[in-house]
């Protein structure tokens, strides 16, 4: 079995951000959410992994590499412009051969592996299948109906009127069936070629189509809600790890997480869970519980909660930070100084909401 992880798109909702940086790898908990993906196809038992990229290729490739630290060969698959999920699959025709293939959009996030569906999948007669579940706001998503014995039946992708609330979750499982219908795929209202318009056809051609609605968490980090979000999810789950130096006045309770080089002293106070980069410092700070404070941060004097701060950033300011997701080498100071008032030195499309 072969996996397809679809790392392009344009990620115009999670500006500024993404002017900078690809949304995959935007990290929760200190990881972009791409290496979520990639360890868990290696768990699945999937070496050959091919990854399209789009306009931010040259950052994905940096990070990812030929995939062997992640113990994978990774073929990159250039996609001109993102043309839709389909367009994007249908690019890797050469790559997936006669095999049967996982897709994973490299933005989302499950809390548990897919092994066993890779398992069941290529030991199974399906032709496709698909994974579901219940959300609120069924109109972002694509939208499954299925009939009383738990077949679907049809499936469209952003309906205005959702015929249901089980959502497409960004994990499908196909055979080489699914190229001949997205051949004859025509482009949407968003001129893309969808994905959920191929499985449709599957469905309309009797090709069966076996869909499991999921229960556990599942995030699509398409917006910045979504990304602290996911943060907060995979918090949940991390075990105590002290690798800095956290002096005796400092107080800490829950579960945290500390790189290596980072010193957290001078009266602070960490409650988790939470996690701390490499190579930080931290003095007389309070760091609440679900942030993640990257490699390479300097924090004083200052109060922090529910909060993503990406590496090399300086937060020397006396107020209090909560639910914010703030970039790489970013400084926010006290303005100490006259002329008085905020000073705001910030680029385009970001996002403040002063007290
Ligand atoms: O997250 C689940 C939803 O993902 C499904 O319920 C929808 O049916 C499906 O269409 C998709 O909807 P989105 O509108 O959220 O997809 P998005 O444009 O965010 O793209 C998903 C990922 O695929 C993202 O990592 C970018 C990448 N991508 C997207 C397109 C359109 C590409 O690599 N190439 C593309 O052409």
């Amino acid at each position: 079995m072969k996996a397809v992880v679809l790392s392009g798109g344009s990620g115009t909702r999670l500006r500024p951000f993404t002017f900078t940086q690809a949304k995959q790898l935007i990290p929760v908990a200190n990881k972009p959410i791409l290496f979520y993906l990639l360890e868990d196809i290696k768990i699945s038992g999937i070496d050959d992994v091919a990854i399209i990229v789009g306009e931010t290729r040259e950052e994905v490739k940096e990070k990812v590499g030929d995939g062997s630290k992640f113990g994978l060969n990774i073929t990159y698959v250039e996609q001109d412009a993102p043309r839709g999920i389909a367009h994007a699959v249908k690019l890797t025709r050469d790559f997936v051969k006669d095999e049967p293939f996982v897709v994973i959009l490299g933005d989302n996030l499950l809390n548990y592996s897919i092994k066993e569906l890779v398992r069941e999948f290529e030991e199974s007669n399906h032709d496709a299948h698909i994974l579901l579940t219940r959300v609120k706001n069924p109109e972002r998503f694509g939208v499954a109906e299925l009939d009383t014995d738990g077949n679907v039946l049809n499936l469209v992708e952003k309906p205005k009127k959702p015929k249901s609330d089980l959502a497409l979750v960004g994990i499908y499982f196909f055979r080489k069936m699914v190229f001949e219908m997205i051949d004859q795929l025509k482009y949407s209202w968003r001129n893309e070629l969808e994905i959920t318009d191929a499985i449709d056809m599957l469905l309309k051609n009797k090709y069966k189509v076996k869909a499991d609605i999921i229960t556990g968490w599942w995030k699509d980090t398409g917006k910045p809600e979504d990304i602290l979000d996911a943060n907060h999810l995979v918090l949940d789950l991390i075990k105590t790890d002290i690798q800095g130096t956290v002096t005796k006045d400092t107080t800490v309770k829950g579960r945290v997480r500390i790189g290596k080089n980072t010193t957290i002293s001078k009266n602070s106070y960490l409650i988790g869970p939470l996690i701390i980069g490499e190579n930080c410092t931290i003095e007389n700070a309070f760091v609440g519980s679900y942030c993640a404070i990257g490699d390479n941060c300097t924090l004083k004097n200052c109060e922090l909660e529910s909060s993503i701060i990406m590496q090399g950033t300086k937060i020397e300011c006396r107020k209090k930070l909560t639910n914010c997701l703030i970039g790489t080498d970013c400084e926010i100071l006290d303005s100490d100084h006259y002329p008085k008032g905020n000073k705001l030195i910030i680029g385009k499309q970001s996002k403040l909401f002063l007290e």
